[in-house]
């Protein structure tokens, strides 16, 4: 049998545990057990013996000796805005003094201040940045990342963000999966309507036809852009081949959940202000409901209700939202915030975190999952299980990354 596979990717093996999600969101644990990776693809898991006997470690392309640690599925980080320019770490400092994010907002720093440093980058020192995010990520087990445009604000610059976004996708081993946010925010001395009218008459046409973008996300919150105004950009956004995702109830509720509901959104996102009919909605209408706790941590806002959507039967997804405003790539904290602030369990977190998260970008079925057949997508942990992930807070728990069966991280 080794002949016949002389050719596979790799193998982990003699772990203390493999930890793979089932169908509803259970999980699959395998003690003392070996996982092969055939063509990038999962192969096989069970315990190390029979696994090694029929994948020998000295045959595959890459072998990993995992005896006494745990290996997770890749996380998948289903929201982030980790292409920018600069930082804000003033603004950490002017937050931790009392000034809210829209106080910032309204005398032009936050989101507008960023859009500033964005526009003045050339396309070299953007990828420079990205990709030492995603450095970052994947040294934090993030396999597969979704990134929005949106501090152009312009049509060139938003075209030249998704122009980078998918630089960095084709060379680098994590995954990007792009979204267009023109309408992320009203660029200084516009007129919120007026603004929009350019997102749809101008943007959108040239983002389609650039061909980058596969969702289109909207910033619908008080003081800058209502429901009808989000509902335009993303009815334009969907009539060119872009799939809706709303930043929905982030400061304040205006009813950016319904709008996700009715057009049928693959995700609302932040839901911090979500009411109960809030949730019914994203449950009877299947729309992901991703919860960003970093953000809530950054603002010191309270917590979304996660253990109401989850009694509710929603499909929660955690993701960082990396952005210059909530300064964490990593879904290990994330999942840490998810745990203590928001009452979910280790499970829940780790579900959230990879299935859940490929749902919330209408990935193949199986992502983040490990079962055979799906991407060998995989983290090695310095730990023995993968509780360690939420309760080592603070601290990366991640060792070794396996993307598509290659090691492309080893700490
Ligand atoms: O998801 N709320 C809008 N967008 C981001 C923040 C971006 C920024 O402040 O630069 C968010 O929180
Ligand atoms: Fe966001």
């Amino acid at each position: 049998m080794s002949t016949q596979n002389s050719e596979f990717t790799a193998v982990v093996h003699d772990a203390a545990e493999i930890v793979t999600i089932e169908e509803e969101g259970s999980l699959g644990i395998y003690e003392d057990a070996a996982i092969a990776v055939v063509d990038g693809e999962v192969a096989r898991i069970g315990a190390t013996g029979p696994v090694t006997r029929e994948y020998p470690p000295e045959d595959a392309q890459f072998a990993v000796d995992a005896t006494g640690k745990a290996v997770i599925p890749g996380f998948i980080d289903p929201h982030t805005h980790a292409l920018f320019a600069g930082d804000r770490s003033d603004e950490f400092e002017a937050k931790l003094q009392g000034k809210t994010y829209q106080e910032i907002l309204a005398e032009g720093g936050g989101i507008l201040r960023t859009v500033r440093a964005v526009r003045e980058a050339s396309d070299e020192e953007l990828l420079s940045n990205l990709f030492s995010h995603l450095d970052t990520m994947l040294a934090h087990g993030t396999t597969t990342v979704e990134i929005k445009s949106g501090y152009g604000l312009d049509t060139e610059t938003e075209l030249q963000m998704l122009d980078v976004i998918a630089r960095a996708d084709d060379q680098h081993a994590v995954d990007v999966i792009p979204t267009f946010m023109g309408a992320h925010a009203v660029p200084e001395g516009r007129d919120a309507d007026d603004y929009v009218d350019e997102v749809v008459r101008e943007q959108i046409p040239a983002v389609a036809e650039q061909g980058i973008a596969q969702f289109c996300d909207v910033f619908c919150e008080e003081g800058v852009f209502s429901v009808e105004q989000s509902r335009r950009v993303l009815e334009a956004g969907e009539k060119h081949g872009m799939t809706p995702k709303v930043h929905a109830e982030e400061l304040a509720h205006i009813g950016g959940t319904q709008l996700a509901a009715e057009l049928g959104a693959t995700s609302a996102d932040h839901l911090l202000y979500a009411t109960r009919e809030d949730i019914d909605a994203v449950v009877e209408s299947g729309v992901v409901p991703v919860l960003l706790p970093g953000t809530a941590f950054g603002l010191g806002a309270e917590f979304a209700d996660a253990r109401a959507f989850l009694d509710a039967g929603a499909p929660i997804a955690i993701a960082t939202d990396f952005n210059p405003n909530c300064y964490s790539q990593s879904m290990g904290f994330a999942a840490s915030l998810s745990c203590v602030e928001m009452g979910m369990t280790p499970k829940e977190s780790l579900v959230a975190g990879t299935k859940h998260a490929g749902m919330a970008l209408d990935m193949a079925d199986g992502a983040g999952t490990l079962q055979p057949g799906t991407p060998g997508d995989i983290a090695v942990l310095d730990a023995p299980s993968y509780v360690h992930v939420p309760y080592n807070f603070g601290v990366n728990a991640v060792e070794t990354v396996l993307k598509n069966g290659q090691v492309v991280h080893r700490a």
